[in-house]
């Protein structure tokens, strides 16, 4: 199964945070929304869940597989709870699912990406510079480096520039 790591970045390269003074710009979440659908899934963490939920509604998600990453939470109702990376990917695999959406946040990007479970990035730059910040890191003790072949660049509307990745020598643990 291919998974896919799906964020949005600040201009000045943070691993962008939304609230009240930096709404997710709508060109970037048309794309995600058609992404989800094309996958049929996405894989998010339990604390961008909550943010997400809302007033707890199905919203545009109803006839997607949403997989929540939590080493604590019990059952949510249209969601399945899972304690591990690893799980996400094997139920989603389970379900017949070929490609997985990784939706975010910080911790569950991080998650993924220091355990060698990415094979391609998709980099949503916004026009936006933020002061201190999160950060993509794909080990958060030691510098090192992992290379990435530049797929595609494609503008998406109102100011948000596209960038596609694959990486190279990914280990494919998880097929
Ligand atoms: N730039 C983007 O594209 C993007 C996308 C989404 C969100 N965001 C931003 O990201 C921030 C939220 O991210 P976050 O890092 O605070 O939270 P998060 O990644 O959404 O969720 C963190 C939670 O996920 C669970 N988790 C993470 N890794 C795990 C692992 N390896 N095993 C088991 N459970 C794991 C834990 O849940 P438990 O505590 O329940 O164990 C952890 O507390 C917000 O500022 C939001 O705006 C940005």
């Amino acid at each position: 199964m291919k998974t896919i790591l799906w964020a949005t970045l600040t201009a000045n390269g943070n691993y962008a945070q939304s609230g009240p003074e930096n709404p997710p710009k709508k060109e970037a979440l048309d794309d995600f929304f058609t992404r989800a659908k094309t996958a049929g899934n996405f894989i998010v963490g339990r604390r961008t869940f909550e943010g997400m939920r809302g007033n707890g509604g199905p919203g545009p998600f109803a006839d997607i597989d949403i997989v929540v990453v939590s080493s604590s939470a019990g059952d949510i109702p249209g969601v399945q709870v899972v304690r591990t990376p690893e799980e996400a990917l094997d139920y989603l695999k389970g379900k017949g699912h070929q490609t997985a959406l990784i939706s975010g946040g910080a911790d569950i990007h991080n998650s993924f990406l220091g355990q060698g479970l990415v094979d391609e990035l998709i980099f949503n730059v916004a026009p936006v510079l933020e002061g201190r910040g999160l950060n993509l890191l794909i080990d958060k003790e030691n510098y090192r480096y992992k290379h990435v072949q530049l797929l595609d660049c494609t503008p998406l509307g109102g100011g948000v520039v596209q960038l596609r990745y694959v990486l190279e020598n990914s280990s494919p643990v998880h097929n």
